[in-house]
């Protein structure tokens, strides 16, 4: 890997940055006044309100929200990773990109520029290829795929024989050089060189850029290996990349839910059936590099994994490396197949509802630890409860310290039947301490109030409505938030009006107005400099909106934990009526569909 970017390079060519030219070489921009206006790229929409301000450097959506600085623009509307972005506009303006120093380098950007377009060059090869290989045509027709799907995934074949890449790409030295350093060529003892794939169908993995990085290729018959994949190359690196990620933000930007599934075929059979928002790692575990992609897309990750004894294994791996991702407003669900099925198989023979219809009774992350933990402990035994409680601790304290981890603990306590709060000296005195007595244990592993963080979320979106105002005018309320009757919620209405009808109100003032806000306004001073421990460069609306729904899931779920505690006899028919109503919001907020 490349060195870092120093930060200073960064800002100085973010404030020399013209933003206005940069945005309008993309798209057309319109003077009004001392700002710029546009039709906005990020959302659908006939009236401008997409608006770029030269002094500020910086463009906002009013409509949709969309708001940054040129370099967040060129992620959003090039779609780039941030280091992507900063070289595109270094290069701009003409400038190099300086790394600090690491400890080792890896290719210059110009050789893997060369990688790059010989992946590409070899995709097209095999695409063509594929329009000629009646046998492969069929193969893929008998595995229930048509040439549309087949060419939004850029599907070919690699021709049995030994030189089909070689001979079409391979013409001087340092052709066939770049042959073997994108793991298409290879050698063997005596230095022969041929090509790696050879009668195989062709899946090209591409990167969040869309560029060809490598390639999976399965055979068509039974003999093994059934997939090979590129090796590791300077631009293919396995336990990093999702199959099926650039094709599924292709088809929806920022996806409500990404699917995970195991192979490549059942990414490609779910897109071709409508469900176009699955990935697959390469055939490797889950790792947390994976996760910090997807989440960085979308707020709800579902697990597919076969209902069998590897499956499960499979899934309680994925679990273990969310739970330290597991941030307030993201969402983790585990599906289990039936022995035998993959998601290939139930579109294949029931289409995407029948899909859909599994993915509705996926699990939740906690009601899936909740179970596999007591699956393994008798909790009629005070023996029992110390052991899930043993089992328990390192999973909770995995999880960020936060509401989530605080929800999960009393989800336990409730299962065990114990108060939470002697659970969570349970947790952090150490499983074999006798189960009655309340210890305090100096170096408790349970839960705590996020340290220095704002309490609870609610406090939370005052804060960030209050600390940035700038952010949060134009935010998505959920249904039925404002309906609560928590304390801070009207506060919060109050301040997100003000913010919406002046876009430039400065906090300090929006503090200083609510100060007699009877719900709770006189705090605000404090809240207004309470340190959020939040990424500076952190996306406010987006925050602000998944505190929003967290809050209305949250309230939902307390609700629905308090009546459904109650024997049903005893609850009456309105509360009845409520329950269900609960349920179906809650489902809303992670139904089926894609
Ligand atoms: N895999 C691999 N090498 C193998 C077998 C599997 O790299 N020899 C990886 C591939 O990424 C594959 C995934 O593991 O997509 C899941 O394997 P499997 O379920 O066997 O493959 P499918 O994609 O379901 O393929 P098919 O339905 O064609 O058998
Ligand atoms: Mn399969």
């Amino acid at each position: 890997m490349a060195g870092r970017i120093p930060q200073d390079f960064i800002n100085d060519l973010v404030d020399r940055a013209d933003i206005v030219e940069i945005i309008s070489s993309r798209i057309q921009l319109k003077k009004a006044g001392r700002e710029y206006k546009a039709c906005c790229p990020f959302h659908g929409e006939k009236t401008p309100s997409f608006t770029v301000s030269p002094d500020k450097g910086f463009y906002h959506c009013f409509g949709c929200g969309a708001h940054g600085t040129v370099v967040g623009f060129l992620m959003e509307h090039d779609r780039l990773e941030f280091v992507e972005a900063v070289e595109e506009l270094a290069s701009y303006y003409g400038q190099d990109v300086p790394r600090e120093r690491s400890s080792y380098n890896t290719e210059s950007p110009s050789g893997n520029a060369a990688l790059y377009e010989l992946l590409n060059k070899a995709a097209e090869r095999y695409q063509a290829e594929l329009r000629n290989d009646q046998a492969a045509i069929e193969y893929l027709k008998q595995r229930g795929l048509d040439g549309k799907t087949a060419a939004d995934f850029r599907i070919g074949v690699g021709p049995a024989g030994w030189d089909f890449i070689l001979k079409a790409l391979g013409k001087t030295d340092t052709d066939r050089d770049n042959l073997l350093k994108a793991g298409l060529v290879t050698k063997n003892e005596e230095n022969r060189v041929y090509d790696r794939f050879r009668g195989r169908i062709m899946f090209p993995i591409r990167d969040g850029r869309g560029r060809i990085i490598g390639f999976g290729g399965r055979v068509m018959d039974n003999s093994e290996p059934k997939y090979l994949n590129s090796p590791e190359t300077p631009v293919f690196h396995k336990g990093r990349e999702l199959y099926g990620l650039y094709e599924a933000r292709q088809a929806v930007r920022n996806p409500e839910r990404l699917l995970v599934v195991e192979g490549y075929m059942d990414v490609v059979a779910l897109a071709h059936h409508g469900i176009r928002n699955a990935v697959a790692t390469l055939g490797t575990a889950t790792t947390p590099d994976h996760l910090r992609t997807l989440f960085r897309f979308t707020l709800e990750i579902v697990f597919c994994f076969d209902g069998d004894k590897a499956g499960r294994k499979a899934a309680w791996r994925a679990l273990e490396m969310t739970l330290p991702e597991l941030k307030e407003g993201r969402q983790v669900r585990f599906l289990f197949l039936e022995e035998g099925a993959d998601p290939d198989s139930v579109v294949r023979d029931g289409g995407a509802a029948a899909f859909n219809e599994r993915l509705a009774q996926s699990l939740p992350l906690s009601e899936y630890l909740i179970e596999h933990l007591k699956a393994e402990t008798d909790l009629n035994s005070l023996d029992g409860q110390a052991r899930l409680a043993e089992l328990a601790r390192p999973l909770l304290g995995a999880i960020p310290e936060g509401v989530y981890r605080e929800l999960l603990l009393d989800r336990l306590a409730a299962e065990v039947g114990m108060p939470a709060e002697r659970l969570g000296q349970h947790l952090g005195s150490g499983a074999d301490a006798p189960p009655a007595p309340r210890r305090r244990s100096a170096q408790s592993a349970a839960p705590q109030p996020a340290e220095g963080g704002p309490k609870t979320l609610i406090r939370k979106a005052v804060c960030l409505a209050l600390q940035h105002p700038e952010a949060i005018g134009g935010a998505q309320v959920p249904d039925g938030l404002f309906d609560l009757p928590n304390p801070g919620i009207a506060l919060l209405n109050d301040l997100l009006q003000t913010a919406a009808e002046n876009p430039d109100i400065r906090p300090a003032r929006l503090a200083e107005d609510f100060a007699d806000h009877p719900d709770g306004g006189t705090h605000l001073q404090t809240l207004l400099v309470q340190d959020l421990h939040l990424d500076p460069g952190a996306n406010w609306q987006q925050e602000f909106e998944q505190t929003l729904v967290a809050i209305l899931r949250q309230e939902l779920e307390r609700r629905i934990r308090s009546l459904s505690a109650r024997p049903a006899s005893s609850l009456s028919a309105a509360e009845k009526t409520e329950l269900r109503e609960l349920y179906g919001q809650l489902s809303g907020h992670h139904g089926a569909g894609s």
